[in-house]
């Protein structure tokens, strides 16, 4: 029998800056789907990518000094790293760059143009010129352009445009005839307010930004944001190419993932688009909420105020992240995300819940038993009810699943994680265990621990997979032990399984100290500051700085006028350098184990002008001088020659 399937999407991503959790969010609940749905025997389609036109990354690029495309390549790489180190199972990755997507939607554009969908008109506007950027009333800031502040004047400029305007009525069925198109229900009523409120045609090419995919028929034109981004999902099953065998195989989508701000367009343009293009509308948009900062700010990379996903991974390991995100929100609902919450569940709920059962489970088999469960077992109290409650949790992770409830799944999950926890205190293994005549009632005991820790090992998969590897590993499961299947009843955990105790899975983590570093690290609101994390230095691309970050650092030419030993601290020389300004500049240094005054005195350094002042062994440091680590154990001076004191280095 042919395998039932299954399309799930994510938003393409702008790769405009580093991906922060808020991003995460999104791709690790489709992943989870997507590991859920194979689970059960679909054949899966995964997708997600990035959307890399338009006018921001132009103008990213240009502060940089490279080309839009060679900006993309770089970021779209660290979204791809962020989402392996995540363990997001995608089977595709489209980025708007790509080929066969830019031929894609130059051959619908066509099409739609074609059949009069498409027609060519004049976009008005409050335009700025130094941004090239059009603005609408509500737009502009104090009557100016809300990015530069400078003038703004109306202007008009040729486009193309959707005929967005004669779908409304098509549109409002479609919400009537298939019920869950939008989810959660109440986003469906916004949307029928928008439409109620009149559409307007669609602008759907520019002439002022160059970065995009030119209209083939019309190349000064470029196709504009939402005509290019959202039929990615299409073109990335090989719509509008020569092989389109994917998209009859997978088309329509029976979900999109999106944040609640792009469900419009979601909900309203995409569909009209597909109707235009006589296409299968997808099943279902699913918009769910925004994770929140504690004080109810949304994180955005404008702001600055974003959690970085590396950090966290790098601290708690990459499934206690995938557990919270999934775990703390409702999908549907706005959720604050704040570092107190984070522990606490990874205390609370992997630490002490899962992290205890198994490992007292694992002690328990290894001391009674050696590791192997005899067979000879008795039943008594209460067993039933433990059995009973494992047979009923997968039914109810597939309901909480088909409606994409991912925290009621887990809740479920650690309902009966928290019931088995329970059973052993009811059963008191250790009191059996000190009894000779008990031991077929001590072996039932293990016997259940087991079988539900295998049990909730199978159906945590798609939320931790790496967990439960090491859940199964430590119960001497194999692969053919861990089936969906085998999941439906609790039975006997198979036999011959050799139990051992293996690490810990999640160490409790000392919540005080932990809150006081973390908040050093994740930025409170709008602080925007996180340090480095091992894995994020490694991968490429993500210590990136712009260029105006750079310019942040003021870097001078200094001549060293006077150079001595500073009695309290061996490591330091208190250097008198002349910056150019007319007044001596103090500066001390630890590079003493390397040179001596003698070495230094005339010669000229690149000093860091505008450092903080601090006091060091009693001198204030009006700054600090740049050396090279250059190798192990010895530092080299930066020295110049022939630069007078004073000149700017940049
Ligand atoms: N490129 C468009 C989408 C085109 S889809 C055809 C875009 N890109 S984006 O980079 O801004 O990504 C927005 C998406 O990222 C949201 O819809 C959501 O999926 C995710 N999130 C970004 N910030 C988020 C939060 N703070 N909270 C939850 N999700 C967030 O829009």
């Amino acid at each position: 029998m042919e395998k039932k399937t299954f399309y799930i999407t994510t938003p393409i991503y702008y790769p405009s800056g580093k991906p922060h959790i808020g991003h995460s969010y999104t791709t690790v609940a489709s992943d989870a789907i997507a590991r859920y749905k194979r689970m059960q025997g679909c054949d899966v389609m995964f997708l997600t990518g990035t959307d890399e036109h338009g006018q921001k990354i132009e103008q990213k690029a240009a502060a940089v000094g490279i080309t839009p495309k060679e900006y993309v390549d770089g970021t779209t790489k660290v979204f791809k790293d962020l989402w392996k180190l995540l363990d997001v199972s995608n089977d595709r990755f489209i980025r708007t760059t790509d080929e066969f997507h830019v031929k894609g939607i130059q051959k619908i554009f066509r099409e739609l143009f074609d059949k009069g969908e498409i027609y060519k008109g004049k976009y008005e506007g409050w335009y700025c010129t130094d941004c090239e950027s059009f603005w609408t009333e509500t737009q502009l800031k104090d009557g100016k352009c809300p990015d530069c502040g400078r003038e703004v004047k109306w202007a008009e400029e040729e486009a193309y445009f959707f005929k967005l305007s004669k779908y409304a009525d098509r549109l409002l069925q479609l919400y009537k005839d298939q019920p869950n198109f939008i989810q959660p229900e109440s986003r469906k009523n916004e949307m029928i307010g928008f439409i109620n409120q009149g559409l307007q045609d669609l602008c759907v090419s520019r002439t002022s930004v160059k970065w995009g995919i030119p209209v083939d028929f019309d190349p000064k034109h470029t196709v504009y944001v939402w005509m290019d981004a959202l039929p990615n999902y299409i073109t990335a099953l090989g719509y509008g190419s020569d092989d389109d065998s994917d998209f009859k195989k997978y088309w329509p989508a029976d979900v999109h993932f999106v944040g609640k701000e792009i469900v419009r367009f979601h909900t309203v343009i995409w569909p009209a688009m597909l109707m235009a293009l006589d296409l299968p509308l997808p099943k279902q948009v699913y918009g769910h909420g925004w994770l929140l900062f504690g004080d109810g700010t949304k994180m955005s990379k404008s702001k600055g105020n974003v959690v970085d996903p590396y950090i966290l991974c790098d601290r708690y390991g990459v499934d206690a992240i995938r557990y919270f995100l999934l775990r703390e929100i409702p999908f549907g609902s706005d959720g604050l995300f704040t570092n107190e919450a984070l522990i606490n569940r990874i205390n609370s709920d992997l630490a002490n819940d899962l992290g205890n059962l198994l490992s007292r489970t694992t002690a328990m088999v290894q001391k009674y038993f050696g590791g192997t469960i005899p067979q000879e077992q008795e039943s008594a109290d209460p067993d039933g009810e433990l059995e009973a409650m494992g047979s009923e949790l997968r039914a109810k992770c597939d309901k909480a699943i088909d409606g994409y409830q991912f925290s009621k799944a887990l809740e479920e999950i650690w309902r009966f994680i928290s019931r088995t926890n329970k059973y052993i205190d009811e059963t008191a293994p250790w009191a059996l265990g000190k009894d000779e005549t008990k031991k077929a009632r001590l072996a039932a005991v293990m016997d259940h621990l087991c079988e539900a820790l295998r049990i909730v090992s199978i159906l945590l998969t798609p939320f931790m997979p790496n967990t439960t590897l090491k859940i199964q590993e430590q119960l001497g499961l194999s692969v053919a032990n861990c089936t969906y299947e085998s999941a439906k009843h609790f039975g006997r955990f198979p036999a011959n399984c050799t139990v051992t105790k293996g690490e810990t899975l999640f160490p409790r983590i000392d919540v005080e100290k932990e809150i006081e570093e973390l908040n050093k690290l994740i930025p409170s609101p709008n602080a925007g500051k996180a340090e480095e994390s091992k894995v994020k230095k490694e991968l490429a691309g993500v210590a990136q700085i712009g260029i105006e970050d750079f310019a942040k650092v003021e870097l001078r030419a200094a001549k060293i006028m006077n150079c001595e030993k500073i009695k309290r601290a061996k490591k330091l020389l208190q250097l008198t350098l002349d910056d150019g300004t007319g007044e001596p500049r103090t500066v001390c240094s630890g590079i003493a184990q390397w040179y001596t005054p003698e070495d230094l005195i005339g010669k000229t350094v690149v000093v860091v002008a505008n450092l903080k002042p601090a006091k060091l062994c009693g001198v204030e440091s009006q700054g600090m001088i740049l050396a090279a680590d250059a190798g192990e154990n010895d530092v080299k001076v930066v020295f110049l020659n022939d630069v007078p004191a004073g000149s700017k280095i940049r």
